[in-house]
């Protein structure tokens, strides 16, 4: 008899194990659709797993792109990114937060593809009340479209720290004790799209994009972004094992920067840039 079988504690566990199981799914499950909508090529933006992956592709008709319903006024934002594989020149990834409006503040992840074989090109900028050009850029020490690989923005009262798998790349300080514009302002919101930028990302248009290789596809999971004020990230700076990695990413991986773009910038470079020994 089916009854015997359930006695009211086992009954009670089957319920609790099922309140568990809901609570977990509101937890985990659902992220993408909780926390960001498509605003561009929605045929080629596609929630998957209840909302655990969103992919973005590319085609000869549209990109696409997504937007989170929060803004922020300081973060940490953590995702996991896998990028566009193969032949993916003239492709680019954006990952940033912004405002809106004439004097935006920005903070800007792009990743430009490459052809197949040759890496990719992590492009880094701060806007600040609209005034930008403070472009660095890397080459990444792994191939970023064979897995997913964790890119944060830290951005607090101190500082904004871009991160690549929890190792700080670059900092920019908040140095407004020295006039220099700091985003504390504007609340942000985050942005991510793929679309077609081969008359600019390889190298001013040398490689265009192999459309018999569409659509392109870049993959997101495990966003978090945390915004509590009392949590440990708002007062946090890069300490001395990471200005050491800084150090490594800038001695091996860094390709541009335009601290030291002596052609670019012939009158001096941006005050900030000779401020960065300053802890
Ligand atoms: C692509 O590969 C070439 C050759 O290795 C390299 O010079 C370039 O920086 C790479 N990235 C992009 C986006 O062009």
């Amino acid at each position: 008899m089916v009854s015997a079988y359930f006695s009211s504690s086992n009954v009670s566990a089957l319920l609790v194990f099922l309140f568990m199981m809901s609570t977990s799914m509101v937890a985990f499950g659902g992220k993408f659709y909780d926390d960001f909508y498509i605003t561009w090529g929605p045929e080629n933006a596609k929630m998957l797993d209840y909302g655990q992956l969103l992919t973005l592709s590319l085609n000869s008709v549209s990109g696409s792109a997504f937007e989170s319903y929060n803004q922020y006024l300081y973060v940490k934002i953590d995702m996991q990114i896998k990028l566009v594989a193969g032949n993916s020149a003239g492709t680019v990834t954006t990952f940033y937060l912004s405002s809106t409006g004439n004097h935006h503040d920005e903070i800007d992840f792009e990743f430009l593809g490459n052809v197949t074989g040759q890496p990719y090109i992590l492009h880094t900028n701060v806007f600040c009340q609209g005034q930008g050009n403070k472009e660095q850029q890397f080459y990444l020490w792994f191939d970023p479209t064979a897995d997913f690989h964790t890119y944060s923005i830290l951005w607090n009262p101190l500082n904004i720290v871009f991160l690549v798998d929890g190792i700080p790349i670059r900092q920019f300080k908040n140095l407004e004790s020295f006039g220099i514009p700091f985003p504390k302002y504007q609340p942000m919101r985050l942005y991510s799209s793929l679309w077609n930028a081969d008359n600019w990302a390889t190298r001013g248009g040398l490689e265009k994009i192999d459309w018999t290789q569409a659509p392109f596809t870049a993959s997101y999971r495990n966003f978090n972004a945390n915004s509590d004020s009392h949590g440990a990230w708002y007062w946090k700076k890069v300490d001395y094992s990471g200005k050491g990695q800084i150090q490594w990413v800038q001695n091996n991986y860094m390709i541009y920067n335009y601290c030291t773009d002596s052609k670019r910038f012939p009158p001096g470079f941006a005050p900030e840039c000779y401020l960065t020994n300053l802890s």
